[in-house]
């Protein structure tokens, strides 16, 4: 049977100036945990019960180790770019100085990249905050966005011009909101007043280091990466519409548009003041700072039911959907890149992750991931919906090169278009791979 991704013949995304890429995570995929000062999600992964099948990162898929293995597997797919994350405890020390070994570790990775012509989409923070920052309060604590800010300071200067882009954050909303407020994330801490705090020093984060990168490495495009669960009404009764776009405004518009206009939603108004982030004077400016492209992960789309004591209750996902229990609903996808172009004025965009765990089987050495070739065929097709419309989209990145540590899953969901085998740490090119490889090679 031929897997086929296409897109119509006259679509923007055939052109060679679209980028197509994969992605990945420092703490998903390096292990090397020896090498480099513990960050929240090594202490989180302890904490009994916290991870589904009660593993950890210290291998993860070994790419400490086979990295330039996994350049080549890179390179075979025949991507423009390659989205990886810095740690940044391995790369800063306690005492906020470069770690150079840590540092020669990336700058081997960029060096290749360079020699192969890939484009490298830097994101410095993907969520392994060092630890002993985490022990000073972490992002409850507003000195950590000027850590952040310093941290970028060093890390692009040493970086120098090897990167073709940075993205400050990677979803600070899950950060904040999984990590700080309902606790499913690392560090684990619960409590609605601490979610919006915790949100706001990582905003200010961006934007502190976003002043650094303008500086430093005004080459390079400089932005964010947001992730958006698009919220629908169950019904169209009145209460069930104001439920969603209140969980929009809380979930999404939380993000965007601070770093886009300079403002929290209104909705923030309704919210208890015990929960309000605590903003300083000229924050808000530093937030809005310009930036050069944004970056949209979309993976599922979220339906709210209206209720009297709760400001919105999510309801069961419908069918189908992913080995996540996330609704394949790609409609969504067109719909949130159309709506924020006309809610915003936006820089241009780059999806930097799209893809879908499902329950892959290897059968003869073979992984026939049809239901992934699909999810990704008609994901692609709804950023071609959005591009026709008028959204300047500019490049698509697979979540994710590789099957690694999905956080709080563990090792149970694979997202790759890759199969790792966690044994043997073999990498095999799944059915989805080969068939993204042949859409970019063919165009
Ligand atoms: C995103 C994360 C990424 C990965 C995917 C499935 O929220 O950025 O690391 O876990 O979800």
């Amino acid at each position: 049977m031929t897997v086929k991704l296409t897109l119509p013949t006259q679509s923007k995304m055939l052109s060679k100036d679209f980028v197509y890429g994969v992605a990945t995570a420092s703490f998903q995929i390096e292990g090397g945990t020896k090498s480099r000062l513990p960050c929240i999600w090594d202490t989180f992964c302890d904490i009994p019960n916290k991870i589904a099948d009660g593993s950890h990162g210290e291998i993860a898929c070994d790419h400490f180790n086979l990295w330039q293995d996994d350049l080549e597997l890179i390179e075979s797919l025949g991507v423009d770019a390659y989205r990886l994350s810095i740690s940044w405890p391995r790369v800063i020390t306690k005492s906020g100085e470069l770690n150079l070994e840590g540092v020669a570790y990336y700058l081997n990775i960029l060096d290749i990249l360079i020699s192969k012509n890939i484009k490298a989409f830097v994101t410095l923070y993907h969520w392994d905050l060092p630890q002993h920052l985490e022990d000073q309060g972490g992002w409850l604590n507003r000195d950590t966005a000027y850590k952040f800010r310093d941290y970028a300071h060093l890390i692009s200067q040493a970086l120098g011009n090897r990167v073709y882009s940075y993205a400050t954050l990677n979803e600070p909303f899950c950060s904040a909101f999984l990590g700080y407020e309902v606790g499913v994330h690392a560090p684990g801490i619960v409590g609605k007043e601490f979610g919006k705090k915790a949100a706001h020093h990582l905003l200010l984060a961006h934007g502190l280091a976003m002043e650094v990168l303008a500086k430093n490495s005004p080459n390079t495009l400089n932005g964010i990466v947001l992730n958006f669960t698009p919220c629908y009404p169950e019904s169209d009764s009145l209460i069930d519409i104001s439920a969603a776009a209140f969980a929009d405004d809380y979930f999404n518009q939380w993000y965007i548009k601070p770093v886009l206009d300079g403002e929290y939603p209104e909705m923030m108004s309704q919210l208890p003041t015990e929960h309000h982030p605590e903003i300083h004077e000229g924050d808000m400016a530093i937030i809005a700072h310009p930036m050069d492209f944004l970056g949209v992960n979309f993976y599922s789309r979220a339906i709210y039911r209206g209720d009297e004591e709760e400001n919105f209750i999510q309801i069961d996902a419908p069918e189908p959907r992913t080995d996540m229990g996330w609704e394949i609903y790609p409609k969504a996808f067109a719909e949130l890149l159309v709506t924020l172009n006309d809610k915003y004025t936006l820089p241009p965009i780059y999806i930097t992750e799209n893809g879908a765990a499902m329950a892959d089987k290897m059968v003869g050495g073979v992984i026939n991931d049809l239901d992934r070739v699909d999810y990704y065929q008609q994901h692609l097709n709804a950023v071609n919906d959005a591009v026709e419309l008028g959204v300047q989209v500019h490049g698509y990145f697979a979540w994710s090169l590789m099957d690694n540590f999905e956080w709080a899953e563990g090792y149970l969901k694979r997202f790759g278009i890759v199969y790792v085998d966690y044994d043997t740490q073999v990498r095999t090119i799944k059915a989805s791979g080969h068939a993204y490889k042949a859409l970019i090679t063919n165009r």
